[in-house]
C-alpha cells in the first residue's frame, strides 16, 4: 500500500485496542508535529505562492487533526498526558547522512514527511476493521483521516520530485522505502502510530 515494502501485521493493532490511552496521546502528539514540520518547510520556499499556500493549509489541517484526536481523548475520559520518545522518527532520520546544505535539508524533509504520512496512513487502515466492532465512531474518525493522510503523503512526495528532480528522487525515495520496512518490522508491535 502506497508504495510502503511491508505492511503492517494486525497484532499491532490488537496492541493499540490494549491500550488506546498511549495510542490516542502519541497520535495526538504526530499531529502537533506534522503542523510543525509544514511550517518549517515553508521558510525553504518562501517566494513560492502556491507552495507557501498548500503547506500553511497543510498545517492548519493537522493542527484540527490534533484537535480531533483530543476531543476522542476526552470522550474516552482518557488524559493527553506527556509526548513520549519517537523512536521511528529519529532512526528514520538516519536514513540521511548529515548536511549543512539548506537544499538538501528541504529535500530530506519534504521525503520524511511524505513517508511518515504514507506508513500513518497504512496503519489506520490496518486498525480501522479492528476498532469497528468495538468502536464505530472511533474506527469512522480513523477513514476520514486516512483520506487526508494519504493526499498529504502525495502533497510532500511531488514537491520532492519537483523540487529535487523526479530522476534524482526516485532512487532516494526507494531506498528509502527499504530501509523504512526494516525499521518498522524492528519496532514490534507497541500502541504507537508508528511504533
Ligand atoms: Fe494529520
Ligand atoms: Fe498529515
Amino acid at each position: 500500500m502506497l508504495g510502503l515494502k511491508t505492511q503492517t501485521s494486525p497484532k499491532w493493532a490488537e496492541a493499540v485496542l490494549q491500550d488506546l490511552q498511549t495510542f490516542l496521546t502519541d497520535h495526538a502528539y504526530n499531529e502537533m508535529k506534522a503542523a510543525q514540520s509544514a511550517m518549517a518547510v515553508i521558510n525553504h520556499q518562501p517566494d513560492d505562492t502556491e507552495f507557501v499556500n498548500t503547506m500553511s493549509a497543510l498545517a492548519i489541517e493537522e493542527i484540527q487533526h490534533f484537535e480531533m484526536v483530543y476531543e476522542w481523548i476526552q470522550k474516552m475520559h482518557l488524559q493527553l498526558g506527556q509526548e513520549s520518545q519517537n523512536a521511528y522518527a529519529m532512526q528514520l532520520r538516519k536514513f540521511f547522512p548529515k548536511t549543512k546544505d539548506r537544499q538538501e535539508k528541504f529535500l530530506q524533509k519534504l521525503m520524511l514527511s511524505s513517508l511518515m504520512e504514507a506508513r500513518s496512513c497504512e496503519r489506520f487502515s490496518v486498525l480501522i476493521p479492528v476498532l469497528e466492532p468495538i468502536h464505530p465512531e472511533l474506527a469512522g474518525f480513523y477513514k476520514d483521516l486516512f483520506a487526508s493522510e494519504a493526499r498529504h503523503y502525495r502533497v510532500f512526495l511531488e514537491y520532492a520530485r519537483k523540487f529535487g528532480g523526479k530522476e534524482r528522487i526516485d532512487p532516494i525515495w526507494d531506498r528509502l522505502l527499504t530501509y523504512e520496512a526494516k525499521l518498522i518490522d524492528s519496532l514490534g508491535h507497541k500502541a504507537l502510530v508508528h511504533g
